[in-house]
């Protein structure tokens, strides 16, 4: 039997992922490629929506994929490759931008946020149309399944939409794809401010893990994560969003329940969950971070192995492009 295609992608916007980004994808990926035929790629032409500075953006696309790797991604079971080395990504992403609306693209909450945030003279057209992009990666593979944090779920559903539309104008062409979005993990929060999500582009950076900060670097992070003064370490996301925040992830990287782990702490402060939890986190990327490293020191290696991934996956987008550009009436080249 073939497995289900699955699809998911990372922006290479920072020079190391956040604990959020592992969490909340990179984990889960890892165990889904087992029973996938699973694409995975580091989106390149989606960071360039905000403004990057072209010497070390290369950098941070090698590091990116080095960090996919050195967390379990394996690119010969997997396909993991640079999204700007299959050329069918935009090509396909013009056709969806002619049947996405205005006013659809408008809606997408994280435009809205980015745009009001930065100034409309600010914000590219490239911000405006990143979903539409988003769709044509993930329609490109005939996707079933797109394993992603709970910010892009909007996202994969507007994607949903383009595909339905598409098919019912010009006859099937896409498989419908559904989101994977995963429980407690699905969010984790800036430890510094726990009602806003952990994120590469936050204000500050005293509440982001990074997965290749040293590990003395993130064990203080925890430590000094916002909680409360009742003391009392109990689940609930609206009363105590710091000290549920630190279970979601203390829950993700044990492997074990939230319950189980409360009851663990009954009767204790925060002082241990917090130390075990930075233990936690210290372990699980001690690995990664020098995995990583040995990666990142042999780029021609890691350039060559990204190049053979992108064969792969040029030879399954093809065939797609091809069907799409022939649905909606584009002359053949003879
Ligand atoms: P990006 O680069 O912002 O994030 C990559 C993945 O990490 C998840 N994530 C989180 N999960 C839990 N808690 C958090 N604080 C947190 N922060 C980030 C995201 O949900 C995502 O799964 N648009 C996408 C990239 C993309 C993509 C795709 C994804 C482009 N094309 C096709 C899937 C399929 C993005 O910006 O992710």
């Amino acid at each position: 039997m073939t497995k289900p295609r699955l699809y998911s992608g990372m922006q290479p916007s920072a020079d190391s992922l956040q604990l959020g980004n592992y969490v909340g994808a990179l984990k889960p990926w890892k165990a889904l490629q087992e029973e996938h035929d699973a694409f995975f790629s580091v989106v390149d032409l989606h960071a360039l929506t905000v403004p990057q500075d072209p010497a070390t953006l290369r950098e941070k696309i090698r590091r990116t994929a080095a960090q996919y790797i050195a967390a379990g991604i394996s690119p010969e079971k997997s396909t993991l490759y640079v999204q700007s080395h299959v050329p069918a990504h935009t090509e396909l992403a013009w056709i969806l931008n002619t049947i996405t609306g205005f006013g659809e693209a408008g809606r997408m909450t994280q435009f809205k946020d980015k745009s009001s945030r930065q100034g409309a003279d600010a914000t590219s057209v490239g911000l405006f149309a990143y979903p539409v992009l988003m769709a044509a990666d993930i329609l490109l593979y005939q996707t079933e399944v797109v394993p992603v944090g709970d910010d892009q779920r909007q996202h994969v559903e507007l994607t949903r939409d383009l595909a339905e539309r598409f098919n019912s104008r010009f006859g099937k062409t896409f498989t419908i794809p559904k989101a994977l979005i995963g429980g407690d993990d699905a969010r984790i929060y800036d430890l510094q401010n726990p009602t806003s999500k952990m994120s590469k582009s936050a204000e500050s950076m005293a509440g982001v893990i990074w997965v290749l900060d040293e590990p003395a670097v993130s064990a203080k992070k925890i430590m000094r994560a916002v909680t409360d003064d009742e003391g009392v370490v109990a689940y609930d996301r609206e009363k105590k969003p710091g000290v549920s925040n630190l279970l979601s992830i203390y829950s993700s990287l044990s492997g074990r329940a939230i319950p189980e782990i409360v009851a663990e702490y009954e009767g204790q402060g925060y002082g241990s969950l917090k130390k075990n939890l930075a233990e936690l986190v210290v372990a699980e990327f001690g690995p990664v971070r020098e995995r990583a490293h040995e990666l990142m020191a042999d780029p021609a290696e890691l350039d060559r192995l990204l190049s053979r991934n992108a064969d792969r996956a040029n030879e399954a987008a093809q065939t797609t492009l091809a069907a799409a550009y022939d649905a909606v009436g584009l002359l053949r080249r003879g």
